[in-house]
């Protein structure tokens, strides 16, 4: 079993070089790449998992990094194909997001306020549909942290390799701005509509 690599069809954004760009969809490549060779290593070392006890279980334990690294991606590159909309304030995902935080830029202020935390990682904002509630969360690298089967509704990449190209190492306030001037919504939307 092997993945392929997702081509997203990206605009020119705001305030995101595309030469930044361009070396963070390399990055992106790099996962997809070592999950595969990783996933094929293991699967050659599995004909004898006794002998290769120690080689599975150090591989076993790093995949997931591979994985979530290639995953978070896809859903942070998508984010952008197509070109700007605004969050409709129509949406189903508009009104419950203000339900729940009181307004959008209540819940914008406490997801920046996450994704401004000190470290590499992601914010993420999940949607538990069963108990009907937003998390915004903070995904330690890309593996650890996970809230277990709760859909990804909005993932933003704060790991440096996103913005020191373009903001520098202190630049990640003004990163996080660009990447919400350029956001399409209507993906969000439709992440959240589909539940
Ligand atoms: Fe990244």
């Amino acid at each position: 079993m092997q993945y392929s690599e997702t081509k997203f069809d990206l605009p020119s954004l705001e305030g995101l070089s595309k030469e930044s760009v361009d070396a963070h969809l390399g990055l992106y490549s790099g996962y997809v790449k070592n999950f595969n060779q990783l996933a094929e290593v293991r699967g050659e070392l599995m004909r004898d998992p006794e002998k290769n006890a120690h080689a599975i279980a150090e591989i076993t334990r790093r995949i997931s990094f591979e994985f979530d690294g290639m995953r978070l991606h896809e859903y942070y590159f998508s984010q952008w194909e197509k070109g700007v909309k605004t969050l409709s304030q129509k949406s189903d995902f508009a009104a419950a997001l203000a339900k729940q935080f009181g307004s959008i830029s209540d819940w914008e202020k406490q997801f920046r306020s996450v994704a401004s935390m000190r470290g590499p990682g992601w914010a993420i904002l999940y949607f538990d549909p069963r108990g009907n509630f937003f998390h915004n969360a903070w995904i330690e690298q890309h593996h650890q942290g996970h809230f277990a089967t709760l859909p990804v509704i909005v993932a933003l990449d704060v790991w440096e390799h996103a913005f020191v190209k373009d903001y520098g190492v202190a630049g990640r306030g003004k990163y996080i701005e660009a990447c919400f001037k350029n956001y399409n919504w209507s993906v969000m939307e439709e992440r959240f509509s589909s539940l």
